[in-house]
């Protein structure tokens, strides 16, 4: 070893001893008389004191020379300071140096590298190798490697067993476009990167492996968001001879387990809600459930206090929903005005916003001219608005509402502060549509994948009104991220391929494509059923974040793009030819 200890490790007891530290320049303080070197390396940072006068020339020379980001050996005493910080975990010692060793010259970052960091996105996504010596950065990753770890261990606990499954392989279909990989060999042919590894880890179930997990790698592309990168991990797990039931509190504990784990956090038992009432309640199927203000229908569900008023958006309305924002009675007309611009956007598309706010006694609405008192007054108590409360109100065809609700119902939480990502909802929901029928090409897709088994009770619906088919198919959610999903899974060949036909694949189509599923259910497929986690919104959920980049070490930006080693590159016209490309 090139060292004796860390740079986060001398403590007030090491004093007096001769220790070895290595690490990175992080900056030079001269004030003639003293000079500060504080050396930084993974586990902390540790002053180097000189002073001038009693130290040779030779090292005040050295230290003098040292730039930002040099790496230097450092052999020196541990002494007591004489102004201790609590700032950092070495403050109450200091090394006087009797030797320093450059182990390397650095060019000047370029951007300074410590927690206030005056680089940019971009600037320090290049430079990753070095955004990473930051110690909030690299903290992302040591609880990424936490998440990792806990997992790893209640898993192999619970007898399941890590298998590698293949990364070149054929499509497999959950709902994106594929990253596909040409084959030099067969020229003309591609493979496929794995979407997920779903396909053969029901293939290990048919094998007879029971129990199967996997922190694996998955590529999909698809257009890009804060919780969405090209290539991201799963937690990916599968189970024979087991109900939906068996998975839900198989994996609900594996989560409170992380929980307590890695964040030191008691989660209670998790609730359950139906896709339906996500949808009636929330406008989305991942609620964040941290805070209330559920949907109130002023008509829709068999409710109607908005009819027969003269007012016609209401009344041409097949949904009226209201939400109560608990004292925002003083809401200004501008803030009402940018909040009447946000839910017109194109990408919510309404056409207005209602409010009436309960104020002295008495309500104040924008649709004063249609409605009395006693019309206000019924819609108030449907919401439990009182007094200091603003009702804000949206209309027209129920699910564009409840979608443009949704969203208005999260800002509204975010403005009132009540999405503390220090608290945390974790929560199921069951129940969900086997099929989406999409408009546009006129046909069923399958809402999870193709291989989810419908609710047994509704196989019954298949032909006569498949979009009323449940599923056996279930999502974790936790803040209003979806953090997992998963069901159980089709065993028999007969309702797979059923299946298959519904969602409009031919018989040559389906046995191109997925004979190998098929033929493997001829030889005993066990009952199975399995869910995966994204590994990586688990991680900054844990982490508090937002964004998943932060918890991957080399992440893609918002165009796919690795700007650190400026993939994707354009290939020689040679390996081109080679791969039968042109
Ligand atoms: P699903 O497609 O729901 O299911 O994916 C499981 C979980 O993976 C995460 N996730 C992502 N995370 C980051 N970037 C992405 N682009 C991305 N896409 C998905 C989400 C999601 O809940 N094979 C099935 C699982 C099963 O049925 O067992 C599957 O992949 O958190």
């Amino acid at each position: 070893m090139l060292r004796t200890h860390t740079c986060g490790e001398l403590r007030i007891q090491n004093i007096n001893e001769t220790i070895t530290l290595c690490g990175w320049v992080q900056g030079v303080r001269d004030k003639g008389a003293l000079l500060w070197i504080d050396l930084r390396d993974r586990y902390g940072i540790t002053q180097i004191t000189v002073e001038t006068d009693k130290t040779s020339g030779e090292i005040i020379d050295l230290a003098r020379s040292l730039g930002r980001e040099y790496v230097v050996k450092v052999t020196g005493i541990v002494s007591e300071r004489y102004s201790k910080t609590d700032k950092i975990a070495t403050g109450d010692v200091e090394i006087i140096p009797q030797s320093i060793e450059i182990l390397n010259r650095s060019l000047t970052p370029p951007f300074t590298i410590e927690d206030e960091t005056d680089g940019g996105d971009e600037l320090r996504m290049k430079y990753r190798y070095l955004d990473l010596r930051r110690t909030e950065v690299r903290n992302k990753l040591q609880l990424r490697h936490q998440v990792a770890k806990a997992t790893r261990n209640f898993l192999d606990a619970q007898d399941f067993i890590e298998v590698e499954t293949p990364v070149l392989i054929k499509s497999t279909p959950e709902g994106a476009r594929d990253f596909v990989v040409p084959s030099r060999m067969n020229e003309g042919q591609f493979y496929a990167l794995p979407q997920s590894p779903q396909t053969f880890k029901q293939l290990l179930m048919v094998a007879g492996f029971d129990r199967y997990y996997q922190i694996v790698k998955c590529f999909r592309d698809e257009d890009l968001r804060a919780d969405r990168q090209p290539e991201f991990t799963q937690i990916d797990c599968e189970m024979s001879f087991i109900e939906q039931e068996d998975i839900l509190n198989m994996f609900e504990g594996l989560v409170k387990h992380l929980f307590e784990k890695v964040k030191g956090i008691k989660i209670d038992k998790l609730p359950r809600m139906t896709y339906h009432e996500a949808m009636e309640s929330y406008g989305c199927d991942k609620p964040d459930t941290r805070f209330g203000m559920k949907f109130n229908y002023l008509k829709g569900n068999g409710v109607d206090l908005v009819g027969g008023k003269n007012f016609g958006v209401f009344d041409a309305a097949e949904a009226v929903i209201a939400i109560n924002a608990k004292g925002c009675f003083n809401y200004t007309r501008k803030q009402l005005d940018e909040l009447t611009e946000w839910v017109k956007d194109p990408k919510r598309g309404m056409g207005g916003l209602i409010y009436f706010r309960c104020e002295n006694g008495s309500f104040k609405s924008s649709a004063d001219k249609f409605y009395s008192t006693e019309d206000l007054q019924k819609w108030a108590l449907a919401c439990d608005a009182t007094e200091g409360d603003l009702v804000l109100v949206l209309s027209g065809v129920k699910e564009k509402a409840q979608k443009a609700m949704g969203d208005l119902r999260l800002l509204m939480g975010e403005r009132m502060g009540l999405r503390d990502k220090n608290k945390f909802s974790p929560l199921w929901v069951v129940d969900f549509p086997l099929l989406e029928f999409n408009e546009e090409d006129g046909r069923y897709y399958a809402m999870h994948h193709p291989f989810t088994s419908p609710k047994p009770e509704d196989i019954v619906l298949l032909e006569s009104d498949p979009g009323a088919v449940r599923a056996n198919a279930y999502d974790m959610v936790i803040n209003g991220v979806e953090v997992g999903g998963g069901s159980i899974r089709i065993f028999n060949k007969e309702l797979q391929s059923r299946m298959f036909d519904l969602l409009g694949f031919t018989k040559e189509e389906a046995q191109n494509q997925f004979g190998f599923l098929m033929n493997a259910f001829e030889y005993g497929a066990p009952p199975h059923g399995g869910l995966a986690f994204g590994f990586d919104r688990l991680c900054s959920l844990f982490g508090g974040s937002e964004s998943i980049r932060d918890y991957i070490a080399f992440p893609k930006n918002n165009s796919g793009r690795d700007v650190m080693i400026d993939a994707p590159s354009v290939i020689e016209s040679k390996q081109m030819k080679e791969l039968g490309l042109k």
